[in-house]
């Protein structure tokens, strides 16, 4: 039978169904060889991809304007608000048209939740959700699962800690959401109380067929996992700069935690301490192993879309 990815836009994972989930990771295997090449694909020759970063990013949008010029396009945007028009008062709404007008496809990175979804409502073009606030980042969980997938062999049947920041953390969000399209899945919750799972993800989690639990310790699951989700303590998402001191530094993995142990570590990045470096040169990092797996899995996405929605 074939397939046909159905969504013009990527706002949230849980407008995905596990089908568009398996499509984009058939893409991306299949594009494996493209990202890696010094080849240029013509798949996507003369199409313009609009970088709309209101908040900064290095993975992201560095991932994304590889995967489009990797596929023979070009990449058009700002990093900062500060450097658009926006820093003079004009509007998201007015600076997303102008987008419009030059790109094939947008790309949104924005502190508030909702926003890549209002510019969805306002563009004919494809809109993607590169983060908004601590709401959602649907194509980092799909480099997430395609992660999984191919270090772990299947996603049915994962146990998998999301550790840290799972309040403000918007890939723990979106991975939580996907992971109830999978068989059998049990998600350990690792975080200080303060930085609990919000109870709207757990009602969505509960609507499914994963298991999960709160646990206050590493030591308690990690004979139990097959993987390792760790997050960065969200620094910028407090009020009050001492509530995040008096947290921060909560977990820490180190070598001598997970020698010996069945599982990979992961980590969507940008780390701060969460992650001793003396675990980058073992067998369990692959969190920068997600990093490179970024570009197929982009890639993906953005030949699905600019050739499902040509302008
Ligand atoms: N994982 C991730 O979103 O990283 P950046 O903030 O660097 O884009």
């Amino acid at each position: 039978m074939i397939r046909i990815f159905k969504l013009k836009n990527i706002i949230s994972i849980k407008d995905f169904e596990r089908e568009d989930i398996e499509y984009i990771l058939d893409e991306a295997s299949k594009l494996e060889n493209v990202a890696k090449s010094k080849e240029i694909s013509e798949e996507l020759k003369g199409k313009i991809l609009g970088l709309m970063f209101f908040e900064p990013s290095t993975r992201t949008r560095m991932s994304f304007e590889t995967a489009i010029k990797r596929l023979g396009g070009d990449g058009i945007g700002f990093e900062n608000s500060g450097s658009s028009s926006v820093s003079k008062g004009e509007s998201i709404a007015d600076t997303a048209k102008m987008f419009e007008e030059y790109s094939d496809a947008l790309v949104i990175r924005h502190e508030l939740e909702g926003v890549s979804k209002f510019i969805s409502d306002i563009v004919d073009v494809p809109v993607i959700n590169a983060g908004d606030g601590a709401g959602q980042h649907p194509t980092q969980t799909l480099l997430d699962l395609y992660t999984i997938k191919k270090e772990i062999g299947e996603i049915d049947n994962l146990r998998i800690a999301l550790i840290g920041d799972l309040k403000f953390g918007r890939t723990v969000h979106s991975l939580s959401n996907a992971l109830g399209l999978f068989k059998n899945v049990k998600i350990y919750l690792v975080s200080p109380p303060e930085l609990k799972m919000p109870q709207e993800v757990l009602h969505d989690i509960n609507k499914t067929n994963v298991t999960w639990e709160e646990v206050d310790s590493i030591e308690k699951i990690i004979d139990d996992v097959d993987v390792l989700y760790v997050t960065r303590i969200q620094k910028e998402r407090f009020a009050d700069i001492d509530d995040y001191l008096k947290i921060k530094g909560a977990y820490i993995i180190n070598k001598k935690m997970i020698e010996g142990k069945d599982l990979i570590v992961m980590h969507p990045l940008p780390r701060i301490d969460e992650i001793d470096t003396d675990v980058d040169n073992t067998k369990y990092n692959k969190y920068f192993t997600q990093a490179a797996n970024a570009v197929p899995v982009r890639m993906a996405i953005l030949k699905t879309l600019i050739k499902n929605n040509p302008k």
